[in-house]
């Protein structure tokens, strides 16, 4: 583990403390826009927290993140250094006070994924990784379920962002349900992809997720022997939205996904 992960982990840890202090008090809670869509003070804070703190570990460095306008991939922000943070991955959870949320950081390297730190602060779990380097959950090295499609246990999003996309999800999760052990949802993405890059979860699937949404976990659960997409199959470009599909080894090998494009294909049609 090089001196950037440890710096990284400890100023997620840092973040986790701000949540925890959150506790009990008031979170001064704000609609966005569409449904169901809040965020907290702590949101805010945190990211705040993180943008000063991480600065100081690479100077220079760039950012996007969800809060505070830094929401858009500039020109530029394939060169060089870019902090990519969602300062809380379930923000609707924190706000109800169910596990889990969690600090989600991921560093781009000239426009391609360099590290990613996932932290869940009520479960001090640490989930991390370097390109190259293999992944990590609280210093132990993890690695994506071999199980089949049939063997494993799914993960889901909402797609609560609209009525249609919220239909067409539904469809694409009866699709996974008949071809597997079931199908959950957690409310956080970048812990879907943890769940998936330890072994525990087969995948995860969601129709558009920000870039802050799955920087640091989808480099983690390639770095744990998984696979990310898009929909389609295709690589991710790592620049924004984006419909993911992510898969541990044995089910991104196995013969009996859905055809989860042809759901794309749908909504498509509608937009
Ligand atoms: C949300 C969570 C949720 C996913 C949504 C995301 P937020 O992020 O990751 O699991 O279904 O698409 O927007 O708003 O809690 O940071
Ligand atoms: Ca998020
Ligand atoms: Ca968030």
């Amino acid at each position: 583990m090089t001196d950037i992960i440890r710096q990284i982990e400890q100023a997620a840890r840092e973040a986790g403390d701000i949540i925890r202090s959150a506790h009990g008090r008031e979170l001064h809670i704000e609609n966005k826009e569409g449904h169901a869509n809040f965020v907290t003070m702590y949101d805010k804070k945190v990211q705040d927290f993180l943008t000063e703190r991480l600065g100081e570990i690479l100077p220079g460095a760039k950012f996007l993140g969800e809060e505070n306008g830094l929401d858009v991939f500039r020109p530029g922000d394939e060169e060089g250094w870019l902090f990519v943070i969602d300062p809380i991955d379930g923000t609707t959870n924190f706000i109800h006070n169910m596990h889990p949320y969690v600090t989600s950081i991921g560093l781009m390297k000239d426009g391609v994924p360099y590290a990613g730190v996932v932290y869940a602060p009520v479960t001090d779990q640490m989930f991390s990784a370097e390109r190259g380097m293999g992944a990590y959950e609280n210093g132990h090295r993890i690695h994506s379920s071999k199980a089949s499609l049939e063997d494993s246990v799914m993960l889901s999003g909402s797609a609560g962002f609209s009525d249609t996309a919220f239909e067409i999800a539904q469809k694409v999760t009866a699709d996974f349900r008949g071809r597997c052990q079931g199908v959950r949802s957690t409310g956080s993405a970048e812990y879907n992809l943890c769940m998936t890059a330890s072994g525990r979860s087969g995948g995860y699937y969601e129709m558009r997720l920000g870039l802050w949404d799955y920087a640091a976990g989808g480099l983690i659960l390639e770095e744990a022997g998984g696979r990310i997409t898009d929909y389609y199959g295709r690589p991710l470009p790592w620049r924004g939205p984006s419909g993911i599909l992510a898969l541990s080894e044995g089910t991104a090998r196995d013969t009996n996904l859905p055809d989860t494009g042809s759901y794309m294909d749908q909504w498509d049609q509608v937009i």
